[in-house]
This record gives C-alpha cells, sequence and structure tokens, in this order.
C-alpha cells in the first residue's frame, strides 16, 4: 500500500526507515520531509496543517495509510477531518481524534481525565484570569518548588519551575493576564512538584486494546549533567534499566490500564500512540503529562528495537484488531545522540554544509533538521540528525554514536557528551 507519514524530524525519519523496510510498503510519502526522509520516500513540501493540501496529496497519490508524527495537526482535528470525508474515511490513520489529542492539547483536561480515573499524578488546581488572585493565595499553600503549566500547546515551552513564591507569583500573573504564552497560558495548571527520575512510556492502542512499546528516557536540557535550557531533546535511550518489571506492572495496571479504558468510556475514538510521561518517586509511578504522538528522540530508540512489520503493526492499529498482535521486540539495547546547530535552542545558523554521513559506520543517521541544497545536505534546524546505535546494553550501544559523531561535521557542531550519566 501507499504509505503517507506527516512531519519533517527525526521521528519522522525514523518512522520512513521501519515502514519503508516493510514487503507491504509500495510508495512511501512524506510531509513535508527532510533530507534523509528524501532517499527513502517523496517529499512534498506541504505543511502539516493544512488539511486540504494533505486531502489532495492522499487523493492525487492513492495513499491507504497515514501516519501523523506532531502534535499540531492531532490537536486540530486532522483525523476528525479524514473520518468525516467520505473520499477520505477508508483511509487507516494512525494519530487519535480531536477529543483524544485534548490529552495533550490541555493540561487542564488530562489532569481532568487522570483524576476521574485514579490515575496517579501530582495534586493541582487551575486558574484563569478571573482567579489570579485565588491562584497566588493557592500558591502560598504549596511547597516550593513551584510547578506552573501553560494549559495549551506552547511547543515544550509551557512548563515553568520556580524556586520563590514570589517569583511564581509574578509568572502566573504574566502567564494569566501578560499573555506571556498567547492563549495557551489563558489557563494556567498549578501542580505540587514531584522529585523523582524521569522516563517515557509508548503505549500503541487501537481503542480498546493496547500493547506497551519499550520504555526510553530522554535527555531534555541542553548542557551536561541535566543543566541549561530545555530542547526537544538532546538524546535518549532504551530500554530504562531502572524500569523493571515490578515497576512496569504497576504502570500497566495503576496508569495503562485506566488510561485506555478511560478512553473506551468516553468513546472516544483514538487510534494511535499515547507517550506517558512518568516519574518515579521512590519505587511508584506518576504521570506528569501525556502527549498524543511518539516522543522525539525517544521515537529514534524505541521503533529500531521493534521487529515486527510496522505497516502489518499499523494495519491492526486501524482496523481495531491489535489484541491478534504479537509484538516482537529486539533484545538489544539502543541509544541515539543528538547532534545540534550551536546556539540551540536559542538562536541559531541553518544553512552548514554536513559531511561526514558516509563514513558513518554501525550506527544509524537519522535526520531531524536537514534539507538538500544544490546536491549538498545542509543544517536546515536546531536538532540536526540523530546517531542511534545498538549494543548489549546502552553505554555499549552510545558509545559507537559517540564514535561516529567524530566524523560528522557542520559549523558550529553541538553534541551532549554524557547521555546516560544518570543511569
Ligand atoms: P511537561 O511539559 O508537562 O512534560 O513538563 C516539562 C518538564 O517539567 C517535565 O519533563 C518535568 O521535568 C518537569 N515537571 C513537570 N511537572 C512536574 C511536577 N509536577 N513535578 C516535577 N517536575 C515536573
Ligand atoms: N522528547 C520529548 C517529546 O517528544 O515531547
Amino acid at each position: 500500500m501507499n504509505i503517507l507519514i506527516l512531519g519533517s524530524g527525526g521521528r519522522e525519519h525514523t518512522f520512513a526507515h521501519q515502514l519503508s523496510q516493510s514487503p507491504n510498503c509500495s510508495k512511501l510519502f512524506v510531509a513535508p520531509g527532510n533530507a534523509g526522509t528524501a532517499k527513502l520516500a517523496t517529499n512534498n513540501p506541504l505543511s502539516v496543517t493544512d488539511f486540504e493540501a494533505v486531502k489532495e496529496l492522499v487523493l492525487s497519490e492513492k495513499i491507504e495509510m497515514m501516519v501523523i508524527g506532531p502534535e499540531d495537526p492531532l490537536v486540530n482535528g486532522i483525523v476528525d477531518f479524514f473520518s468525516q470525508d467520505e473520499k477520505l474515511k477508508n483511509v487507516a490513520v494512525i494519530g487519535p481524534s480531536k477529543r483524544g489529542a485534548l490529552l495533550e492539547g490541555s493540561k487542564e483536561r488530562a489532569k481532568e481525565f487522570m483524576s476521574m480515573y485514579n490515575i496517579p499524578t501530582a495534586a493541582y488546581e487551575s486558574f484563569t484570569k478571573e482567579s489570579l488572585s485565588a491562584g497566588k493565595e493557592f500558591l502560598t499553600t504549596l511547597k516550593p518548588p513551584y510547578v506552573l503549566k501553560a494549559d495549551g500547546l506552547a511547543a515544550g515551552k509551557g512548563v515553568l519551575i520556580l524556586e520563590s513564591l514570589e517569583e511564581a507569583q509574578q509568572e502566573l500573573e504574566n502567564m494569566l493576564t501578560n499573555d506571556k504564552f498567547g492563549s495557551a497560558g489563558n489557563t494556567v495548571v498549578i501542580e505540587e512538584f514531584l522529585d523523582g527520575i524521569e522516563l517515557s512510556v509508548f503505549v500503541l492502542t487501537d481503542g480498546k486494546d493496547y500493547k506497551i512499546l519499550p520504555t526510553a528516557k530522554d535527555y531534555k536540557r541542553i548542557g551536561e549533567g541535566d543543566t541549561g535550557l530545555n530542547t526537544g531533546g538532546m538524546g535518549a535511550i532504551s530500554p530504562v534499566p531502572f524500569a523493571d518489571e515490578g515497576f512496569m506492572k504497576k504502570v500497566e495496571e495503576r496508569i495503562v490500564k485506566p488510561t485506555i479504558s478511560g478512553l473506551e468510556t468516553e468513546d472516544i475514538d483514538y487510534k494511535g500512540f499515547v507517550f506517558i510521561g512518568l516519574i518515579k518517586v521512590g519505587e511508584e509511578p506518576y504521570v506528569i503529562e501525556y502527549n498524543v504522538r511518539m516522543g522525539d528522540p525517544e521515537t529514534e530508540v524505541v521503533l529500531p528495537r521493534i521487529e515486527s512489520d510496522l505497516v502489518e503493526v499499523f494495519q491492526k492499529v486501524a482496523s481495531g484488531n491489535l489484541s491478534e498482535l504479537k509484538l516482537k521486540v529486539k533484545n538489544e539495547a539502543a541509544a541515539t545522540l543528538m547532534l545540534v546547530s550551536g546556539g540551540y535552542p536559542e538562536a541559531y545558523e541553518k544553512g552548514k554544509e554536513i559531511t561526514g554521513l558516509d563514513e558513518v559506520e554501525n550506527s544509524i543517521v537519522f535526520h531531524a533538521g536537514t534539507a538538500e541544497k544544490n546536491g549538498k545536505v545542509v543544517t536546515n534546524g536546531g536538532r540536526v540528525l540523530a546517531i542511534t546505535s545498538f549494543g548489549k546494553d546502552f553505554p555499549k550501544a552510545i558509545k559507537k554514536s559517540y564514535q561516529n559523531a567524530e566524523k560528522i561535521h557542520f559549523d558550529k557542531m553541538y553534541f551532549r557528551k554524557d547521555i546516560g550519566f544518570d543511569l
């Protein structure tokens, strides 16, 4: 069948890499894609939130399966757009409906959902402009640090963790009345701070049944030792050594099962990924957030460990037959290292020539922010390349990625040298 992947990052290149290996994949398209996906698929420069353009592409190329990478089109309702269109409704779409996507699109909705189904998460209250003074008062009842979350999508920047009460009260005011995060901050969730170690659990569901995919841990801060600004992710490993059988049993019973049955109870059309951001406090798992898509760079370590034919897996999801699937996972560990543009996550330059890609051995290079220019591969984003490797354990895997990073060059290239340091 002909397949379309929406998005342009390392996550989407990884999807393309896995799907293109399936004998069930005829023609593969990525929109907009990058220089890496161009080697495996046909890129199309459309915008992922331009649903009419997506429709045109799907019809003209006879696409039968569409996999949605990023959250924006999901939160904007692309799945509903497809299911309500006579010509598109038979396309197998991997991604939740708009109501499902609200678990990521609204932090307040996610918290209400968790409280409804007794899913462990930090205690919280939410506030709007009208209840600003109550919000400031609520902060005085909490111990520092203070966690403030803009309700809506804020490109991963909408969470503030503050040490002083005065600062927290001021930031709450900035979000609610000075539009600090635009309309995403019209409602702010204030949460109890949880002290623990984070990990990500990915669940694939057809809305009734589910499969838990390999666990992963990403490294979000720009600096070594988890310091400096937050990024989209500087590296990741899978599986997570501390997510042992006993811990994962708790995750499944207390979090995964009630999440999926909650979706079913509310009659939410959900055929796709649930990315559960977890924190382990002592031995207990708590949900930090839901995302309704795969993570990036977590995808670059999770998907390559899946040995089952990904087209078949997605067909079972789309047709509601996931219970029939026996998921095969590689025993080996995987690690990925992000090479980023100097300056990222703040201002950085684009268009730098990338060399050495052909010298890489024993790793897979997934392109994130790259483009082709005059036959050369150039940088086109903050996160540029993800180097994924396998090994008996993650230290062996990441070592290969570091060896290959030495062979790749572009002006002002930067990467963290301590992926996995805390494990
Ligand atoms: P989120 O966008 O909800 O994933 O939050 C971004 C980051 O803020 C998370 O990855 C955590 O490191 C941190 N964070 C969010 N909520 C809490 C919390 N309640 N306690 C401690 N850290 C948190
Ligand atoms: N790596 C975190 C995310 O994809 O949201």
